[in-house]
């Protein structure tokens, strides 16, 4: 082998062994860069004869040339093997799944409120909706329940300053300031027709929201929802309430066989009131007497409230609540599940 394609092998040997474009620009110095092998061998050509020049000089080329034809094929290669690495390092993984838009649904709370809604709509019944923070006026005195009474005690909230009918100063502690709201804006439409002496048309409303009181453990939040509702009219009777709520409690839990119990009790703006409870005659709370519901026969007081005279109108009222409500129907025992946002918990009833 002569001195050339000794030269050629070495140089093709030691672009092979270079790993790294830095490596291969070193070793292509040593042979073609200003003072490599190559280089010099060219230098010694000008001692030559014109002959032994053209002669030696097509040799020396041929050798240039097959060292950089090594040299090219060892960058692309290594440019290669650097897109390789690229690419595995920037890989997608396209059986991956994919990200999914989360399809929201409705709080089983407000499932309930719209079950309500439709039940109470299918009888005649108007929906109405209230500010939660309400006037002293609304949520108590307009509805018997003046500074001094005890029953306030019950009803413990957050207060603001300053407070009247104008200025609200409370968190609602019930619903029942949307009787007062929705009677007066009521009677307000047909005065004329009231004052010649006329029937206006009865009221006939329910008002679902946020309550608040002071109070929380399993069975009670600070922030509960109530559905209240009112039916005033010339010859509205405890009778038809029983009718009512015992219709709506049999749609609501698809059970034609619950019976209904009302209790008498007390609240300062039904007279007389009564407390209702159900039972179911199958399934795991057959037997027990459940508390669903307040209500009452509307307090002569209230009836003047809303600007209506107690001797030409009557009606009743109740107040229900459809957190316990969707507790019953869907069988869960904690009322505090449903405000802690906890998806676990709430996507079992999309
Ligand atoms: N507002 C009462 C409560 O919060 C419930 C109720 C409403 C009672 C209407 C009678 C009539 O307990």
């Amino acid at each position: 082998m002569n001195e050339l394609d000794a030269l050629v092998q070495t140089a093709t040997a030691q672009f092979e062994q270079a790993t790294t474009v830095t490596d291969l620009e070193n070793a292509k110095a040593q042979f073609l860069g200003k003072s490599g092998r190559v280089t010099e061998l060219m230098k010694g050509l000008a001692k030559l004869s014109v002959e032994e020049k053209k002669a030696q000089g097509a040799v020396i080329n041929q050798a240039k040339q097959a060292i950089e034809a090594a040299l090219q094929n060892r960058r692309a290669a290594l440019a290669r093997a650097e897109l390789e690495i690229q690419l595995k390092a920037e890989a997608l993984d396209v059986t991956l799944p994919g990200r999914q838009a989360g399809i929201g649904g409705l709080h089983p709370v407000s499932r309930t409120i719209e079950r309500i809604e439709a039940i109470f709509n299918s009888m005649g019944f108007d929906v109405a909706d209230g500010p939660e923070i309400e006037s002293d006026w609304f949520n108590f005195t307009a509805l018997n329940t003046p500074a001094d009474h005890p029953a306030r005690s019950m009803h413990d909230t957050f207060y603001v300053e300053g407070g009247s009918a104008e200025a609200p100063n409370l968190l609602r502690t019930h619903t029942s300031p949307m009787q007062i709201r929705h009677a007066v804006q009521h009677v307000k439409k047909y005065r004329a027709l009231i004052d010649a002496g006329q029937d206006m048309p009865e009221i006939r409303v329910i008002a679902p929201g946020r309550t608040y009181r002071v109070d929380s453990d399993a069975t009670h939040s600070p922030m509960f929802h109530q559905c209240e509702g009112l039916w005033i009219g010339r010859n509205v009777s405890f009778k038809d309430l029983r009718v009512i709520f015992t219709e709506f409690c049999r749609t609501y839990f698809e059970s034609d066989d619950l019976v209904l119990r009302f209790r008498p009790s007390f609240f300062p703006f039904t007279e007389p009131s009564a407390e209702v409870d159900i039972q179911f005659a199958s399934g795991p709370l057959a037997g027990r007497w459940l508390e669903v519901a307040g209500c009452g026969q509307v307090h002569p007081n209230v009836v003047r409230n809303m600007g209506l005279d107690p001797e030409h109108y009557i009606g009743f009222a109740f107040g229900m609540g459809p957190d316990r409500l969707t507790m019953l129907r869907y069988g869960v025992n904690d009322l505090r599940l449903f405000f802690d946002g906890d998806l676990r918990f709430l996507s079992q009833f999309q």
